[in-house]
């Protein structure tokens, strides 16, 4: 079964007597174990098809099965839960809070799930390990650099064994070799845990390691390539 179906989606904004068609009936699925990129120019709909993936927002016609589940219908609270528990994100801005440590990020999903504490430890010191920040738990964001951040924010992402991680524009504020490292980790991630991700990029290097590019032109699928 796709971890995500997507049938006819189409996004309309309405912007006072201003409307924008970010989409226009897009047919999808994503295969579990896929490492795929949207790609397209500015303005294309690849932050809009994520945030749809990912319910935190609404489309205005069509339908979003993620892992065989119809997602349009369900109440906000329950959308929050979902994401909470099947899907992981990772933003261009890294989104950590700023007065939790490198530890306390991690783990937050994991305490709003109510995973009890020694497990929560140890899942958490794993990911840290994992993404290689190993030895850094303590620091806040202000102590570490932006590839470590973004590290930070994987590991947030992928802690609670998300169906699917969604991240948008992941290396767009970090440097070329960071960039690099961070798309290595997040394929090596990939390739030994099976994980699933989706990215909207510009990025070469991003493209560089994809399995599956999917280019968006005007919110229609232009290309879908599988490598
Ligand atoms: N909240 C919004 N209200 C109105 N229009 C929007 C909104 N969000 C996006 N749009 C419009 O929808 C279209 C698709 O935008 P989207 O952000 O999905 O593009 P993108 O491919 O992610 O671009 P970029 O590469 O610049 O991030 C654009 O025309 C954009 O102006
Ligand atoms: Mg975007």
């Amino acid at each position: 079964m796709p971890i995500a179906e997507i049938r006819s989606l189409t996004k309309v904004y309405e912007q006072g007597r201003l409307s924008v068609r970010a989409l226009q009936n897009v047919d999808l699925e994503i295969e579990p174990g896929e490492f795929t990129v949207l790609m397209g120019p500015s303005g294309s709909g690849k932050t809009t098809l994520l945030n749809l993936i990912g319910t935190l927002d609404r489309p205005t016609s069509g339908k979003i099965l993620l892992e065989g589940r119809d997602v349009s219908g369900l109440s906000k609270s329950d959308r929050a839960k979902l994401r909470l528990t099947r899907l992981g994100f990772v933003f261009q801005a890294y989104n950590l809070l700023p007065v939790l440590s490198a530890y306390e990020n991690a783990e937050f999903v994991l305490l709003l799930r109510g995973v009890p504490a020694v497990e929560r430890r140890a899942r958490v010191m794993k990911m840290l390990k994992e993404v290689g920040l190993e030895g850094m738990e303590d620091r806040r964001p202000n102590e570490l650099s932006g590839g470590q951040q973004q590290r930070v924010a994987v590991a947030r992402a992928i802690v609670g064994e998300p169906a699917l991680v969604l991240a948008d524009e992941p290396t767009a504020n970090l440097d070329s070799k960071t960039a690099k490292e961070l798309i290595s980790t997040m394929r090596k991630l990939n390739e030994e845990h099976g994980l699933t991700f989706v990215f909207a990029t510009h990025d070469p290097e991003v493209m560089a390691r994809a399995r599956r590019v999917i280019r968006l032109h005007d919110g229609e699928i232009a290309e879908d390539e599988r490598r």
